[in-house]
């Protein structure tokens, strides 16, 4: 049994709350460790030492800072299977999304190391004689970070990576769920050098410890992932106390398919996109805009497809889908899916939970697709975060895309089809942060911005450069000569 303690000045201490959490491996649902739940006072002391940190962090040259991250990386890769496994084990994904997890974090070090170089402001021609007017990106303090169970290190680094090459220090908070990942983390930053108190960890609830990060008058930025109702709370209190805050939320994502769509490869996507992580994922495919034409044989290859889905503890390397995170999210996709039928829906397969032999102390719910979904149905506008896909049927591309954008959500759409002119049209008029071509709705790599439009963000992006404008101010310098 794992026992997890926060991380704060380089010490790993237990809260002074002397209370702890389980760590549930959703795939059997036996403990597994426990975690230490923070109060106020623990945040409050990772805060002042961040603070602390932050001012001697920051004269550190740029690449000198980067080069921390290249040891992180190293690490990360050398214990890419490790990770990959403990990963499995806290939150259920199959073992080969976890490596494919931990990868993003290996690609996240090095290329949030290569901005050590590259921090580049502007130098611009004054108006004025005698003048240099030029720009620089200046790290703005202390960062609070505060991240879901879905992703439990990928997500923290394509915040904390950015954040401390910018020369900020970072106070993290993980979902509760999932703090193995959160100690391997601070454990490598540890390895490769990074000044004590640079980065922290401090484990806890949201309604607690999340809180007090954004309530801390000495967090500058708070960067978060996470549902839109927490979202909206978090961005009301950094609105009243004008804290600069990151939001990446959920999803409704679509992928469209066309008349003249290789309907091979829209099978492969959809079955990846919709029930990969268990449909845990904010890009998770959960709509599929179909043209009429082809809809009656999306369905029988989709059901054909479906069945070779293996469910099971992710880490045997045949399982295709494995548990959800717990009891209550077990609950709530059987609420929504009682909400489809009664909608209207046709159910095609799936609709009910595992639990029988081997299902028995698990999480799991059986992959599960709708048929003649309506776009103003529930089950087509709210997020349902499991295994469960929605056909709805469209007579041509314009409505396709209007269907699409009718969502509050805006993260992730896809388009299947041969026609270049098609492909253009839907690269425009998609309104959201993500457009696939020919492939599903998940996947993003960290090179490129990432997040959402609408009701999934709030106009930042994680990874990317794009990542460096939520970690930095800009600050405009004229020097008179
Ligand atoms: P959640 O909103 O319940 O929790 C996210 C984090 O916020 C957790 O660490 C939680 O403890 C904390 N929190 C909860 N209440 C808080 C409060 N009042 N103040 C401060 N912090 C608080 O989300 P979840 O269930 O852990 O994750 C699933 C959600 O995350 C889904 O909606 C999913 O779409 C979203 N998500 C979005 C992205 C993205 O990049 N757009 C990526 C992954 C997950
Ligand atoms: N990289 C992950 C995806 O796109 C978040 O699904």
């Amino acid at each position: 049994m794992m026992k997890v303690l926060n991380f704060i000045n380089g010490e790993w201490k237990e809260s002074s709350s002397k209370q702890f959490a389980p760590v549930i491996n959703p795939a059997t649902g036996d403990a597994i460790g426990e975690v230490t739940v923070s109060i106020e006072a623990d945040v409050g002391a990772a805060v002042k030492a961040a603070k602390a940190a932050q001012k001697k962090w920051a004269l550190e040259p740029a690449p000198k800072r980067a080069e921390v991250l290249y040891k992180v990386g190293y690490l990360l890769k050398e214990r890419k299977e490790q990770l990959a496994r403990m990963l499995t084990m806290e939150m259920g994904k199959v073992i080969e999304e976890a490596r494919g997890e931990v990868q993003e974090g290996i690609d996240m070090a090095f290329y949030m190391a290569g901005e050590g170089r590259r921090l580049f402001g502007d130098t611009t021609p004054s108006e004025l004689k005698d003048k240099f007017a030029m720009s620089v990106r200046a790290p703005v303090g202390v960062v609070g970070i505060i991240t879901p169970w879905n992703f439990p290190i990928a997500i923290a680094t394509w915040k904390s990576f950015p954040a401390i090459v910018a020369g900020n220090a970072v106070v993290w908070k993980p979902a509760l769920e999932t703090p193995f990942m959160a100690q391997e983390l601070a454990k490598i930053f540890e390895e490769a050098g990074l000044p004590k108190g640079v980065f922290n960890v401090v484990n806890g609830d949201g309604p607690t410890t999340g809180n007090a990060l954004v309530e801390h008058p000495d967090v500058r930025v708070i960067s978060f992932t996470g549902s839109n109702e927490v979202g909206r709370k978090i961005a009301e209190k950094c609105g009243r106390s004008l804290k600069k805050v990151s939001l990446e939320m959920g999803g409704k994502n679509a992928v469209i398919v066309m008349d003249d769509a290789d309907l091979s490869l829209a099978v492969e996507g959809i079955l990846w996109s919709a029930f990969g992580t268990s449909g845990q994922r904010c890009t998770a495919c959960s709509r599929i805009i179909a043209h009429e034409s082809i809809k009656k044989e999306l369905e029988n290859r989709l059901l054909e497809a479906m069945r070779t889905l293996t469910i099971g503890n992710g880490l045997d390397e045949n399982v295709k889908v494995g548990p959800v995170i717990n009891e209550k999210a077990l609950q709530k996709i059987d609420r929504y899916v009682q909400i489809g039928k009664e909608e209207g829906a046709k159910l095609l397969t799936g609709g009910y939970i595992l639990q029988e032999g081997e299902y028995n102390k698990g999480y799991y719910y059986a992959p599960t697709l709708f048929t003649d979904v309506m776009p103003n149905m529930r089950i087509a506008r709210e997020e349902i975060f499991g295994p469960v896909a929605s056909i709805i049927p469209v007579k041509s591309l314009e409505e396709a895309i209007e269907v699409n954008n009718s969502v509050d959500y805006g993260l992730s759409s896809s388009i299947f089809t041969r026609d270049v002119n098609k492909v253009f049209t839907a690269m425009r008029d998609l309104d959201t942060g993500i457009v696939y071509v020919n492939a599903g709705t998940t996947g993003a790599e960290i090179h490129l911005p990432f997040g959402g439009t609408k009701g999934t963000g709030n106009g930042h992006r994680d990874s990317g450069v794009a990542a460096l404008d939520v970690f930095t101010e800009w600050k405009s310098i004229y020097i008179d000569f």
